[in-house]
């Protein structure tokens, strides 16, 4: 599975977005078109993301979120859940020296709960590896969900309530972002889901109340550094008002 940087170059836009987030999805559909196990779109996923990574770098991009395994998708069967589980690990493993010869910095984003512990020894190799590089930071979204992550929130801040540290009339949307998995994630700008599917997914409700939606109609084994163009190009047609008329 080759990574090879293409030639083309990125499109020139007015505006990049800061972060990216992105729901890859189609797998399952890419692989049965095919007839295939679904596991073989996942496995085909790899490349996609990867391409990904060095279109987003190319453009400018300094935040890119990928949702790797969610906490609904537990509800896949057993082995569905053995495979991913085990490919986000192996993926880590195999790609980490890459991500770190391209400056990017690898975050892991999402709750321990039943995540393997292979899987979240993976993650802070990944992580102590890539800790300071500034080209871009990755956040690998393993075992998130949004509600689960403004849950955990409330319950820690319940907590120090409980215990003095917190006043209960301090609280700002500043402070629930502290409490939130990775306090220093920005805002998402773009939120990009493929497949033709036109939903959040729980994933990144706090961080993309103001992200642009962009939903292409692509499986996503089928992605390549152009789709992520293509779709910062629709992100420069839309007016960000940020609420103000
Ligand atoms: C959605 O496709 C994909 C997932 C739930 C898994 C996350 C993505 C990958 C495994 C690809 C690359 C990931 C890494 C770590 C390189 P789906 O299974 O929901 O597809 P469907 O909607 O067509 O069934």
């Amino acid at each position: 599975m080759s990574s090879t940087p293409k030639p083309a170059k990125p499109p020139k836009v007015k505006s990049v977005p800061n972060h990216i987030a992105v729901v890859m999805d189609g797998n399952g559909r890419w692989a049965k078109a095919r007839g295939l196990p679904r596991t073989a779109g996942h496995e085909a996923g790899e490349k996609a993301l990867l391409d990904v990574v060095h279109g987003a770098i190319a453009i400018g991009v300094k935040e890119l979120s990928a949702y790797a395994f969610s906490t609904e998708n537990w509800r896949r069967t057993p082995e569905e859940v053995k495979f991913l589980l085990g490919f986000n690990r192996d993926v880590l493993r195999r790609r980490r020296d890459e991500m770190n010869d391209l400056g990017v910095k690898v975050r892991w984003v999402g709750k321990p709960g039943r995540l393997w512990k292979s899987v979240i020894d993976e993650l802070e190799e990944a992580q102590e590896l890539t800790k300071r590089n500034s080209v871009m930071t990755l956040n690998m979204c393993v075992n998130y969900g949004g509600r689960a992550e403004i849950t955990d929130a409330m319950k820690a801040m319940a907590h120090d309530v409980r215990s003095k540290k917190l006043e209960p009339s301090a609280i700002t949307e500043k402070t629930i972002e502290k409490y939130l998995y990775s306090p220093k994630m920005s805002d998402v700008d773009m939120f990009l889901r493929t497949s033709g599917e036109q939903r959040t997914s729980n994933f990144l409700p706090w961080q993309s109340v103001y992200a642009e939606m962009v939903f292409m109609d692509v499986l996503w084994p089928d992605v390549d550094r152009t789709t992520l163009w293509r779709a910062i190009e629709i992100y420069n047609e839309r007016e960000r008002r940020f609420g103000k008329a």
